[in-house]
């Protein structure tokens, strides 16, 4: 298979992580608001983005950029809903009027958080914040364009590219003889690379199988196993770094911040597992990979 792929974001942490996995599936156009790393292409500027998608004719969009600060989404919301809600809508239509498949990522914090048990795709979503209000409008406006589109809702997403929570716990343990982590909120983390390995085998299959992209179309839960909270997070990322630093649970009241967030919001990934065989592992055996990626580059690279 030589597919064509436009990757928009390609400087997020699933961007970036993206453009090795696609590579060598075909041509990927890679694309980024600040144009230092692909070409230069603003997802606000409607007009440059369908001259893109009609310039480029890609078999596969994939869109990794989003308005994703979800404090600061709080008190932007106009940009965070012209990002998250408008633009899917704007490349659904593009990508139906170009027969192309979209690939759109979505997040945990489209449900409320007040299950008892991992989430599954049809339960009824109610974000809490505006990030996630403008995700799920995002998602329904997609759907709604009748494009062959497969959402994944991921969720807790970092990485050794970008600005995640691992990184800045990385930074605090070398700040700080101890710090004060929220222990009552869980979810999966998930590392961005494997978001994009199972992006890319998606793809792969939908290549070999183009008629496949629109009975396979949806949402589809993708996540790693398990589940922690913040500070297990924090805890783990601490015993793998070797930091010394103390780590104090404390509850989301006693950490106030902008938005609120879902006290539970562990997906289930059945769904994904069922349909393209693929299940992600637990998130402590993911850390540990990208730690050891993260060691190794600082060997060679100093
Ligand atoms: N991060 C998480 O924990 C998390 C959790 C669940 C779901 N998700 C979803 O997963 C997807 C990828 O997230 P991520 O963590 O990779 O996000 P990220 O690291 O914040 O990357 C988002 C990218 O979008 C770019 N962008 C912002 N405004 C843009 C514009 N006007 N035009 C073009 N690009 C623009 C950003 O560029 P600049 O950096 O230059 O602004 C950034 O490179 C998103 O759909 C997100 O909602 C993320």
């Amino acid at each position: 298979m030589q597919a064509r792929m436009l990757l928009l974001g390609c400087d997020g942490q699933v961007g970036w992580e993206l453009q090795r996995t696609l590579a060598c599936l075909g041509e990927v156009t890679s694309t980024s608001l600040c144009g230092r790393y692909g070409l230069a292409l603003d997802l606000l500027d409607r007009d440059a983005v369908a001259s893109a998608v009609r310039r480029h004719r890609p078999d596969f969009i994939i869109n990794a950029a989003a308005h994703t600060a979800v404090d600061k989404a709080e008190s932007e919301i106009e940009l965070s809903a012209r990002l998250n809600a408008e633009a899917p809508g704007l490349l659904g239509s593009l990508a139906a009027e170009q027969g192309a498949t979209l690939i759109h990522y979505s997040t945990d914090f489209v449900f409320a958080g007040d299950a008892d048990r991992p989430y599954q795709e049809e339960d009824a979503a109610s974000p809490v914040s505006v990030y996630g209000q403008t995700k799920l409008e995002g998602e329904q406006r997609l759907l709604a364009t009748g494009a062959d589109t497969l959402i994944f809702r991921t969720s807790w997403v970092y990485g050794n590219h970008g600005h995640n929570f691992m990184n800045t716990m990385l930074r605090l343990f070398k700040e700080r003889d101890c710090l004060r982590v929220v222990d009552d909120q869980i979810g999966a983390p998930t590392w961005s690379r494997m978001i994009a390995e199972v992006t890319a085998q998606v793809v792969n299959r939908l290549g070999f199988a183009p008629s496949d992209s629109a009975h396979l179309r949806g949402i589809y839960h993708l996540t790693a196993g398990g589940e922690t909270s913040w500070c297990g997070f924090a805890q783990r990322i601490l015993e793998l770094s070797g930091e010394a630093c103390r780590i104090d649970p404390i509850l989301t009241r006693d950490y106030p911040t902008p938005a609120r967030r879902p006290a539970y919001s562990v997906l289930d990934n059945t769904k994904l597992n069922k349909t393209f065989g693929i299940k992600l592992p637990d998130w402590k055996l993911s850390l540990a990979q990208c730690l050891a990626d993260r060691l190794a580059r600082m060997k060679y690279l100093g």
